[in-house]
């Protein structure tokens, strides 16, 4: 019998990583876990047949050390500040323990001259990884998470209102994907380097919504009305802010929702990609909702809840206005003279193009060296 490559997955307690590690498992693969602390999600993993491996994702020592003995991996940096650190880590750490295959999570709006320099950072990332020599490399490139719309969850179930600036409600601009769709494209792209090495893929889900039309399953799932409120990027920082996301993530969330409202996630969305890697639908909305609204506590309609709630909001109101040019000024973050969003960009729409399929041009071109190099050994 074959046997199965160990593959390690990092970021594997987050929305995508620990999907993917559990879809490795269920198909028999020999999955490392990296996580940063051992707690009941590390324990879920564990229970799957996991092996654990605290660390940390700065570390060139861990990374050195969760590489021992492995031929694939998941790389996903966490949303959280250096994304080019993670992602070069990552990448001397697979050099040196000459990774046969790595999946990355890049971005829908990934391009050398966008204005956020996390999606600068993760295209870096993307292009470094494609330059090991000895290592093969798939790119799945999502656009805004439907999880995304389950920040604002305690403010929709108690209080019947999605609040996020994503502009007009009528119009169709994003066909969310879930957590599990993204990470059955990185299983499927893990477990057949032959058939997914050089290529760049865009799952999404089954359909364009308006943010009206996702307010109102999100109703249907909570039973009760819930409305679309188109708010000011002031206001999102600020929820932000109370709901402690910390400095980095709000300065770059205002470029994504900049380009929400411009309709960059619609750009030929939907795709086929889930269909496509899996054989079967990407999951719709409602599927999605009604399994994240199970999960979890602030959804229940309970007093305490929309007391909370109402506090929350109110300390939303109070809360001081955050300056997000300050802040990356502050923080020495590379700005641009001269950025492009990427519907003004000509390399990001010819990358998006249908009709160039999943090779990308240009610099995804390597096919799965393993079985050349076997090849050549024969
Ligand atoms: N959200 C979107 O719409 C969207 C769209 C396109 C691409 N992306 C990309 O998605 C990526 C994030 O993926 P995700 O949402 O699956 O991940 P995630 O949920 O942010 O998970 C990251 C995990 O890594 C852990 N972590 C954080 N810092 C660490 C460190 N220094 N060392 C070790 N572990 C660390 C976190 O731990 P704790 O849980 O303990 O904090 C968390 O479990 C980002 O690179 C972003 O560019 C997101």
């Amino acid at each position: 019998m074959a046997i199965k490559p160990r593959i390690l997955v990092t970021s594997a307690a987050g929305n995508t990583g620990l999907p993917t590690a559990l879809q490795l498992r269920e198909k028999g693969y020999p999955v490392r876990a990296l996580v940063r602390s051992d707690d009941h999600r590390a324990k879920r993993l564990k229970d799957a047949g996991a092996e654990i491996f605290i660390g940390d994702q700065y570390s060139f020592a861990d990374l050195r050390h969760a590489m021992e003995g492995v031929q694939r991996a998941y790389h996903c940096a966490p949303a959280a500040p250096n994304v080019l650190h993670f992602g070069s880590v990552f990448a001397v750490a697979a050099q040196e323990a000459k990774l046969e295959h790595v999946v990355m999570l890049g971005q829908w709006l990934a391009d050398a001259q966008h204005p956020s320099v996390g999606t600068r950072e993760v295209w870096l990332n993307e292009h470094v990884l494609n330059l090991l020599p000895d290592t093969t490399l798939t790119v799945n490139n999502v656009g805004w998470f439907a999880e995304n719309y389950f920040w604002a969850l305690e403010s929709v179930a108690q209080l019947g209102i999605l609040p996020m600036p994503l502009g007009d409600g009528t119009i169709r601009k994003n066909a969310p994907p879930s957590n599990e769709d993204i990470a059955a494209v990185n299983v499927a792209a893990l477990i057949d380097p032959a058939a997914h090495a050089g290529k760049t893929y865009r799952p999404t889900g089954p359909e364009l919504l308006s943010p009206n039309e996702i307010a109102a399953i999100m109703g249907k799932v909570l039973t009760r009305k819930v409305k679309y409120q188109n708010v000011s990027e002031a206001l999102m920082l600020k929820a932000l802010t109370v709901a402690g996301f910390g400095e980095m993530m709000p300065t770059q969330l205002c470029y994504y929702a900049d380009e929400y409202r411009r309709g960059a996630f619609a750009v030929n969305a939907p795709t086929n990609a889930v269909r496509d890697l899996t054989g079967r639908d990407p999951e719709d909305f409602e599927t999605i909702a009604r399994r994240i609204v199970a999960m979890r506590p602030e959804a229940q309609r309970i007093a305490a809840n929309k007391l909370k709630a109402i506090r929350n909001f109110a300390r939303i109101l109070t809360t001081s206005k955050v300056e997000p040019a300050a802040i990356e000024r502050r923080r020495n973050h590379v700005l641009l003279k001269s950025p492009t969003f990427v519907g003004d960009s000509q390399a990001w729409r010819e990358s998006h193009d249908p009709s160039a399929g999943y090779n990308s041009l240009q610099p995804h071109s390597k096919a799965s060296s393993h079985p050349l190099v076997s090849d050549l050994v024969a």
